[in-house]
This record gives structure tokens, sequence and C-alpha cells, in this order.
């Protein structure tokens, strides 16, 4: 067979079978629905819930997680949310009902109705309620630009106007070059992915929305925030 040069420069990860993973009773009980959402379980979720409050999340305001997962921070906000208000999507089913079977006592079971969750392949967050606030946290950092232009676009369909979208991303310089490889090697174009915050900006251009750059706001991997409010 003919010899072909092949250079390989970009070793990052292939993406995880994010839709595809299942969850079952092994699986939980190695907890692989908590590592699968990247660890950290107790800081990132009450890092969530304590940024959220802090940017004025009320009980009584109706709230969406994008790409919920295995309710790390579900957990926390169905606490301070009233009965009913939290909702979540995810890619992948089996995931969320792990954290809903596994990680909610029965007293918050019942103020997180079933049907506040749905897995969803494009973004469907159609619930038949407007939200007030909404966050995707990890989880542009797992999505192609095209992904996050389609997320922003659907979530921009349900929330109020006035309502704030919170999403958190692997923020590259603008002087970082095009084809540079970062030093936290695996961030690179496949997954982990990076964007530079034109990049979100340019994605968030095709909705309404007004763009802010919060920057830090504590998280233990340095990704960093960004708030969206619906025109
Ligand atoms: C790093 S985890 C973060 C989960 C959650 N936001 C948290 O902070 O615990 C990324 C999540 O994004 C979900 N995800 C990946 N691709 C998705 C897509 N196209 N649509 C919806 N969710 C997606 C994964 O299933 C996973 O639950």
């Amino acid at each position: 067979m003919t010899h072909i040069e092949t250079r390989v420069e970009a070793t990052g990860k292939d993406e995880p079978d994010y839709a595809g993973r299942k969850f079952g009773a092994g699986a939980v009980a190695r907890q692989s629905h908590r590592r699968f959402v990247g660890g950290h379980w107790e800081r990132i979720g009450r890092l969530q819930r304590d940024f959220l409050v802090q940017q004025g999340l009320e009980p009584g305001q109706r709230f969406l997680d994008v790409g919920c997962g295995s309710l790390r921070a579900g957990r926390h906000l169905v606490e301070h949310l009233e009965p009913g208000n939290y909702h979540g999507i995810d890619v992948n089913a089996d995931l969320v009902a792990a954290g809903y079977d596994h990680e909610l006592t029965d007293e918050q079971r019942e103020r997180l109705p079933v049907a506040n969750l749905r897995s969803t392949d494009r973004f469907d967050a159609d619930f038949g309620v407007e939200f007030d606030m909404a966050i995707a946290q990890s989880v542009f950092t797992h999505i192609s630009l095209n992904h996050v232009r389609l997320c922003l676009a659907r979530v921009a369909q349900v929330m109020r106007s006035g309502g704030r979208f919170f999403i958190t991303f692997n923020e590259q310089p603008e002087d970082f070059p095009v084809d540079g490889i970062p030093e936290r090697g695996h961030y690179t174009e496949r997954n982990v992915f990076w964007y530079y915050r034109e990049d979100i900006r340019w994605a968030a251009s095709f909705s309404p929305w007004s763009f802010r750059y919060l920057g830090d706001w504590g998280h233990p991997r340095d990704q960093r925030m960004i708030e969206l409010t619906r025109t």
C-alpha cells in the first residue's frame, strides 16, 4: 500500500458518546454518573447555586438547566426554587434518570415533576413556560460552534424578555493563534472545545440576546462566564 505522510497535531480526546452512554445500577454504584459530568460533585454543584442566587434567582422564578446532567446543580436548585420551577434538559436520558433516582431525596423528587426533565438532541426546551433564568454550565466546553448557535437560538425562544442565560466556556485570549495548540493539551478543536470570546458573541448574534462578558466566577478549571439577556 502507498505510504501517505501523516501529520497529527491535535491529540485531544475524541468526543465521548454523550447521548448513548448508559448509567445502569453498576455504573451508578461506581459513581460514574458523577464522574461523567466532570467530578467536583459538591463544589461545582454549590458554586452554581451560589452564583445564581447572587445573580438574583428567586424561589418564585422559573429556571432552565441546559445540559443538566445528573443534577449536580439541580439538586441544590430544587431546594432553592419553589416546587415545579426547576426544569432540565440534556442529551442523555440515562444520565438525568440516574441523577433523579439516586441523587435526590424523596422530598426533592416531590418538588421536581419528572415532566420537567427531558432528553433532547437539539436543545428543545419548550415546556410550555417562559423562563426567567437559565444556565449552561460546562456544556459549551463539549459542543461544536454549530451546536452553540443552535442552543442559543432554541433557548431564546423560551426565555421571557429580560430573562438571563448564563453560559460557561473554555476561553482562549484573542491573541491566541487560530492554529495554536493550548498548553492544557486536551483543549483542542476536537474535544474538550475552546472558544474565543468573540466566537460566543457571534453565535449569540443570530438570536435576540445582548451579550455581557463576566469572566472569572471561581470555577476550579477556570471556565469563564458570559451573561446573555433576552432582548
Ligand atoms: C460536563 S457535563 C455538565 C453537566 C451539568 N451542567 C453540571 O454542571 O453538572 C456536560 C453535560 O452536557 C451534556 N451534553 C453534551 N452534549 C449535549 C447536547 N448536544 N445537548 C444537550 N446536552 C448535552 C452532557 O450529557 C453532560 O450532561
